[in-house]
């Protein structure tokens, strides 16, 4: 239930209860007050009666005096006068005057209000035995009615008005909330740059100042996490390249020299003849051998991208021939484009390893028959990078990735770019898009550092 609707019920309760409770009053009072004025009609014909018939035995036309006195009661609004003879009859009756307003009978029941009456003997010198009084509540009743009536109005129209007022105004104050979840989801999804207006009650404005206050520093925040994994990644190249320069320089002539040695140290041992050196000799060569093949492919994986030296294209030619010698039953196909294609140092190292990793992925989990390596640029701004093979697709019940696809993911937001690995839609296979900006900014760590 909306925050609206339940602003709407509960006033709607409120006016309710009070409504109720405020008719059982106003009926309580109205039944009270209609008999009161019954009693005090009641008793005022009474002493009226009573103060006429005083001098009547006086009166040389009794019969019509009377009669004119019940006449007098004519037009009353509570009291009927009836004038009777020896047996009881009624031999003229006074005419009550009519009731403004017709009321409902169960208004009527409600108020419970019952007739009254009395009878007033008139003595033995006379024809007529008494006069007979009664109470009439209708006119009473109908004046009640009326009242209650209008009230009832008044109440219902300002239970509307107040319906109306609270659910414009309830509709005109939540509006920023709705905008403010609106900003959240935004920013739910990875957008800080979302923002929402500032305005409406003191209450409402105070809570997005906060909200843009809050995207504002998460922008911040992430913009600089982007600049320190981008730098992350090339000190990361950096230090590769180092330890691999210093294994190639300061290793690779060592052995070599070894080797020398060991060659010179055969020919003498050849030359006089000595066969355990000469045996040891080959043992040694052997072992230096195999230490420099070992150190090429340390090398080969410090600096496997070598690309900032060899190019993306002849990089990523090589990691086909790497994969085509060990797996010559699939089809690899690679389409990065001109010889000469570079997208900046940071870019094509991360191109480089994502393509290395997805070969890698489909040649170990898919048993493909063929994958597509593809480079294309998207517009001016976009470089797009496809990775597609045949084999059998991602498994559903992946619960968790390996190291493999997360690393791509953080390569591929420190230069901004967006990631996505999903099946074919026929299901044969897989493929990793990647999407990057064309000219990532890679700051220094002194900028970063300053900053
Ligand atoms: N081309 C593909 N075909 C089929 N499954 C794949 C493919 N690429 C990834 N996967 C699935 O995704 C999972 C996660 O891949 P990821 O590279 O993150 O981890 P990994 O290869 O299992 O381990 P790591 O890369 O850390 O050595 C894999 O275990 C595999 O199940
Ligand atoms: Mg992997």
């Amino acid at each position: 239930m909306t925050l609206r609707v339940r602003l709407i019920v509960l006033v709607a309760f409120v006016l309710l209860v009070s409504v109720v409770l405020g008719g059982m009053l106003a009926l309580w009072h109205a039944a009270q007050s209609a008999r009161t004025e019954m009693q005090a009609a009641l008793l005022s014909g009474e002493h009226r009666v009573r103060d006429s018939i005083e001098y009547l035995p006086e009166v040389a036309d009794r019969e019509g005096d009377l009669r004119r006195l019940i006449a007098t009661f004519n037009g009353d609004r509570h009291v009927r006068a009836s004038l009777l003879n020896a047996h009881g009859k009624s031999v003229a009756q006074s005419v009550l005057s009519t009731t403004p307003d017709p009321t409902p009978d169960w208004f009527f029941d409600l108020l419970g209000v019952h007739p009254s009456a009395s009878l007033i003997s008139i003595g033995p010198t006379v024809t007529e035995e008494g006069i007979a009084l009664e109470t009439d509540p209708h006119n009473e009743v109908s004046e009640a009615w009326t009242e209650f009536r209008d009230g009832m109005v008044i109440v219902a129209v300002f239970c509307i008005l107040s319906f109306a007022i609270i659910y414009w105004t309830a509709g005109r104050s939540l509006r920023p909330l709705e905008t403010l979840s609106a900003g959240f989801r935004t920013i739910g999804t990875g957008d800080y740059g979302t923002r929402v207006a500032e305005g409406g009650t003191p209450e409402v404005e105070h809570l997005a100042r906060a909200f843009n206050l809050m995207a504002e520093r998460l922008g911040a925040l992430e913009e600089r996490n982007e600049r320190l994994r981008t730098q992350l990644l090339t000190i990361q190249e950096e230090e590769r390249a180092d330890l691999a320069r210093d294994l190639h320089d300061d290793v690779g002539p060592f052995l070599f020299a070894v080797n020398v040695d060991v060659a010179s140290i055969t020919r003498l041992a050849e030359e006089h003849g000595d066969a355990e050196i000469l045996e040891r000799g080959r043992s040694i060569r052997e072992a230096v051998s195999h230490m420099q093949k070992h150190v090429k492919s340390i090398l080969g994986r410090l600096r496997p991208t070598g690309v900032s030296e060899i190019g993306l294209f002849q990089a990523v030619e090589n990691l086909g021939v790497f994969w085509r010698r060990r797996h010559p039953e699939i089809s690899i196909e690679l389409d990065v484009g001109a010889p000469n294609v570079s997208f900046g140092d940071v870019a094509d190292a991360t191109l480089y390893r994502l393509i290395q990793e997805s070969l890698t992925n489909a040649i170990r989990h898919g048993q493909p028959r063929c994958i597509t390596v593809s480079i294309r640029t998207q517009g001016r701004d976009e470089i797009l990078l496809e990775v597609s093979d045949d084999g059998v697709g991602l498994n559903a019940s992946m619960h968790r990735t390996g190291l493999g696809l997360a690393g791509m993911k953080e390569r591929i937001s420190a230069l901004g770019g967006t990631l996505s690995v999903r099946n074919h839609i026929d299901g044969k296979g897989a493929s990793v898009t990647a999407c990057l900006p064309r000219q990532a900014p890679v700051p220094t760590p002194e900028t970063e550092i300053e900053s």
